[in-house]
């Protein structure tokens, strides 16, 4: 049988991606339920997580089954991705042999790595998530690459949909670029829109002029909504955009015009401090009663205000919790556990 990733839930469709955070909600309330005893889950972590980590392993421990965490370079060998690379240098192995040799061992595999490569051009081919999924004979979840992180886009979804009253359609979501110190990849905030857009909210992108997404990644976003009845709109006016609206996501991320110069990033960004939430913009959201996501981990009073995240906005525990539950949902749909 051939085995199926989750790299992008774009690669999905949309009504396998919805179905599954039906079954997600369904897990979450003990209504459903299912079985992963005897599996393990191989978690690669080129980068730190919180989040990611803790809630893959507690959603193999939940449902009986087991998880192993691997960090290249840090206790495991520094790992090789590139096509045709001469390893003379400091990687020992290479990530052909390490997909083909975990496969041995677990039934799935999670790869975390954010972007390395010196150019955008590079970047944008994921080719680290992507080389696990070529030389794994198991599923491989992608836990944020470069280009998407689908299970934050699942938890966002489920999020929207417990918050908004069950009925997010037509609703406006407000994806808002943040200024933040560093220049941050993209994925989070194209699987936000993603998710907003599957559920054919009205979806605003606020951010600065220079700060687009990819061009590949907006068409995906536009298509998502279009399938979905919704919209995509872009905007430089932050203030304009979350008045009246129903969902605020705030995200910082880098300007792909300065992919790999983090100075001249920082120069651009220079002026833009201002692109912050606070309690004020938040009491603009439709009946001052909009919610304020945030994918976490956030930096307090630099993103957002403490008085946003410790007020009554604030949603962000719950989309950390539903990460739990859209995982579990995934890991049973991908190992064949449902009951
Ligand atoms: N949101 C998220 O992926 O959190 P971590 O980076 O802590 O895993």
């Amino acid at each position: 049988m051939t085995k199926r990733d989750f790299i992008r839930a774009d690669a999905w469709p949309d009504a396998e991606v919805l179905g599954l955070l039906d079954r997600a909600a369904a897990l979450k309330a003990g209504t459903a339920a299912g079985s992963l005893a005897g599996k393990v889950l191989g978690l690669v972590f080129f980068d730190p997580s919180l989040r990611t980590r803790t809630s893959f392993e507690v959603a193999m421990l939940r449902h009986g089954g087991h998880s192993v965490t691997l960090e290249p370079g840090k206790g495991s060998w520094a790992l090789e991705h590139r096509t045709g690379a001469v390893m003379d240098g400091a990687y020992v192995e290479h990530v052909a042999e390490a997909a083909r040799v975990l496969s041995r061992y677990v039934d799935a595999l999670g790869v975390r790595a954010f972007p390395t490569a010196p150019t955008w051009d590079e970047a944008r081919r994921d080719e680290v998530v992507g080389g696990f999924a070529k030389y794994a004979t198991v599923p491989v979840i992608n836990l944020e690459s470069a280009r998407r992180h689908p299970c934050q886009e699942l938890a966002d979804a489920l999020t929207l949909q417990e918050k908004l009253g069950g009925a997010p359609k037509r609703k406006r979501f407000v994806l808002t670029w943040a200024w933040h110190p560093k220049a941050l990849p993209t994925a989070v905030p194209v699987s936000a829109a993603l998710a907003a857009a599957r559920l054919g909210m009205e979806v605003v992108i606020a951010r600065p002029e220079g700060w687009q997404l990819d061009h590949e990644d907006r068409a995906a976003i536009k298509a998502c909504a279009e399938r979905q009845g919704g919209s995509v709109v872009e905007t430089d006016d932050m203030e304009g955009a979350v008045a009246g609206a129903d969902a605020v996501y705030a995200k910082s991320w880098g300007s792909l015009l300065d992919f790999g110069n983090p100075a001249g990033e920082a120069e651009r960004r220079s002026a833009l401090r201002g692109w912050r939430v606070d309690e004020t913009l938040m009491r603009t959201t439709r009946g001052g009663a909009g919610i304020f996501m945030h994918c976490l981990p956030v930096r307090r009073n630099v993103v957002v205000t403490d008085g946003v995240l410790d007020g009554p906005w604030s949603v962000v525990t719950d989309e950390a919790e539903n990460r739990l539950h859209v995982q579990r949902a995934l890991l049973l749909e991908l190992l064949g556990g449902w009951r």
